[in-house]
């Protein structure tokens, strides 16, 4: 996607082959600044502090922090840490562990000569694959946007809800939620994107309405909360978000918040769509409710960062002192909730014989 009309992706090898760049999405969106990965441990951090975030994302960068890890030390012990590290990064994206896996597998089966090379072609092909899948994406899911705007007789703009970042930063390029967005925009289909806030990093307001704005989507930021007023009003034709999890029978784990959002749709007949790449459906996972939910820090809901006016960045609590804080990063939303999922493999509803048509294969042996 476009940085003032440059091209960038949200994750990259460097033209020397030592470090790997990413754009520091805590600093968004008041700046814009790229970071250079050197070590396994540096693509840990990255994820672990959220530099880099979003599921797909989280599972290319794995990828290359294992490539890092072949520069630094190859063998098997050396690799198998690196990947013991990574994984213990975030516990709810499950593109972690996949990709974590097909790094581990394919290398540990080679000499240690050819694992540096092979490391970085597996890497890459991780990225480039997600680019394909999120395209894929984006031309099936616009399909459901061109319907909605043909049956209000092309009059009116598409209105739709996304929650949390489900966009290029939160893949290596187009997203998964955003996808079809982008794809209406392109085509010219009016389009129109209530973007939730997403409480506490709030993801929506620095990343998604970033994007937008970048790419010129009209779109207006709303707090959390707004959202089933918007849909009783008749002012959300559309749900789309992304996933970080889908269990073999249609439920999803997505940022918190999602599930109320599902809960609003279904009580007012919106429909709720989910971008959801191959790599995001645990095949080993049954049902949502055995999807681990990342308990984060309390200080992201005790406190906020933002810029003041003389445009330092700075972080203010909101709450009394002494108060104690939960925070819950995802939640899961019962297939029931979900009108299909958008994959790059077609658009299924969301159960166990949906999600079967489109994967026979997996179906049949989920472990590979
Ligand atoms: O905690 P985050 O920012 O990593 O959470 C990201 C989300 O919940 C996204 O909506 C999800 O990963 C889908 S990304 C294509």
């Amino acid at each position: 996607m476009q940085v003032n009309g440059t091209p960038y992706r949200s994750i990259w090898l460097e033209d020397d082959e030592k470090s790997v760049g990413i754009i520091d999405q805590t600093r968004l969106p008041h700046d814009f600044l790229k970071v250079y990965l050197k070590t396994a441990a540096d693509a840990a951090v990255a994820i672990q502090t959220m530099q880099v975030r979003g599921a797909p994302l989280i599972g290319a960068t794995a990828a290359w922090g294992i490539y890092l890890a072949t520069r630094e030390d190859p063998t098997d012990t050396g690799l198998r840490a690196s990947c013991e590290n990574l994984l213990s990064t975030r516990p709810t994206a499950v593109n972690l562990i996949w990709a974590i896996k097909r790094m581990k597998k394919r290398l540990l089966s080679l000499p240690l000569n050819k694992r540096k090379q092979e490391a970085k072609l597996l890497a890459q092909k991780i990225c480039d694959e997600d680019i394909e899948i999120c395209h894929a994406i984006g031309n099936w899911g616009v399909n459901i946007i061109r319907d909605i705007w043909e049956t209000k007789g092309k009059s009116s703009t598409v209105n739709i809800l996304t929650h949390c970042n489900a966009g290029w930063l939160a893949t290596v390029d187009w997203g998964t939620a955003t996808a079809p967005i982008y794809a209406a925009n392109e085509r010219g289909i009016p389009v129109h994107v209530w973007v939730d806030e997403t409480r506490p990093r709030n993801q929506g307001a620095a990343l998604t309405a970033w994007e937008f704005a970048s790419h010129s989507v009209p779109h207006t930021l709303v707090v959390d909360n707004a959202g089933g007023h918007l849909m009783q009003r008749g002012k959300i034709d559309l749900l789309i978000t992304g996933a970080d999890r889908a269990a073999e029978n249609g439920d999803i784990a997505n940022k918190v918040g999602t599930y109320l959002k599902a809960l609003a749709a279904a009580d007012n007949h919106v429909p709720f769509y989910v971008g959801l790449p191959g790599p995001t459906i645990d095949w080993t996972c049954q049902s949502g409710n055995k999807i681990p939910i990342e308990e984060r820090g309390a200080d992201e809901v005790l406190r906020i960062t933002g810029q003041t006016k003389r445009g330092l960045i700075e972080t203010v609590n909101i709450a009394p002192k002494t108060t104690q804080a939960a925070n819950p990063a995802f939640d899961v939303t019962p297939a029931k909730l979900i009108t299909g999922l958008i994959t790059e493999r077609g658009i299924c509803t969301a159960s166990r014989e949906g999600l079967k048509s489109l994967y026979p294969e997996k179906a049949k042996s989920p472990q590979t």
